[in-house]
């Protein structure tokens, strides 16, 4: 079995559905979601599912090996950020495969304080034509890992943050699930 762990700052929309996708794999386990935020949705979505779910504080995250170690001990093989705020510490990265999902076209609209709505509200303001997703590799640097996939859709001219992060949402939940089990496949870990 592959473990996975899955970090998110917010509503988990995205969490819950790669548990979805998970749930009943050969191969692949989502064993505990963990999250920066004590009241973030996501801790209730994954209660729900019968994932154990966790908060964290930044001491416990930055400069600190108790996590590295736990995760650990869960023979953790994969860290997926759905919607995780926090840039990811150098020590982590060593530790562990982390990948992320981007809800714009890198390297365009990413970087430190690019995270959900505040993305679109960009992409909308500037009259982009079109957005998308990026599925990334995580390094030691904000949105900067090596790519694993985009995929674009169209932005309209009479799209609002709200109706952009809707569409967008409609591709992750297509897609991610699925960059990540193909990760898993193209590494041999599956
Ligand atoms: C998702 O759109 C994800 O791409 C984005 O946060 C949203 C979380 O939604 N991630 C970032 O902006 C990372 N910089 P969710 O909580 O409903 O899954």
């Amino acid at each position: 079995m592959k473990n996975i762990a899955i970090f998110a700052s917010g509503a988990g929309s995205n969490a819950e559905n790669i548990i979805r996708y998970f749930q009943n794999h050969p191969n692949v386990h989502i064993d505990s979601v963990w999250s920066n935020k004590k009241d973030a949705y996501v801790l209730q979505r994954a209660a729900n599912l019968g994932v154990e779910s966790r908060y964290f504080t930044r001491e416990q995250f930055i400069g600190s090996d108790q996590m590295i170690a736990e995760l650990q001990l869960r023979n953790i093989e994969l860290v997926v950020l759905a919607g995780f705020l926090w840039l990811v510490p150098p020590e982590f990265v060593d530790a562990f495969t982390v990948i992320n999902i981007h809800p714009a076209l890198l390297p365009a609209y990413g970087g430190k304080g690019m995270y959900g709505l505040i993305v679109h509200e960009s992409v909308v303001r500037n009259r982009e034509k079109e957005s998308g997703i990026t599925i990334h590799l995580v390094n030691k640097e904000y949105d900067k890992g090596e790519h694993l996939l985009q995929v674009k859709c169209p932005v309209f001219p009479d799209d609002t943050s709200e109706t952009l992060a809707a569409r967008i949402h409609e591709l992750e939940y297509k897609f991610f699930p699925k960059a990540i089990e193909d990760y898993l496949i193209r590494n041999k870990s599956l």
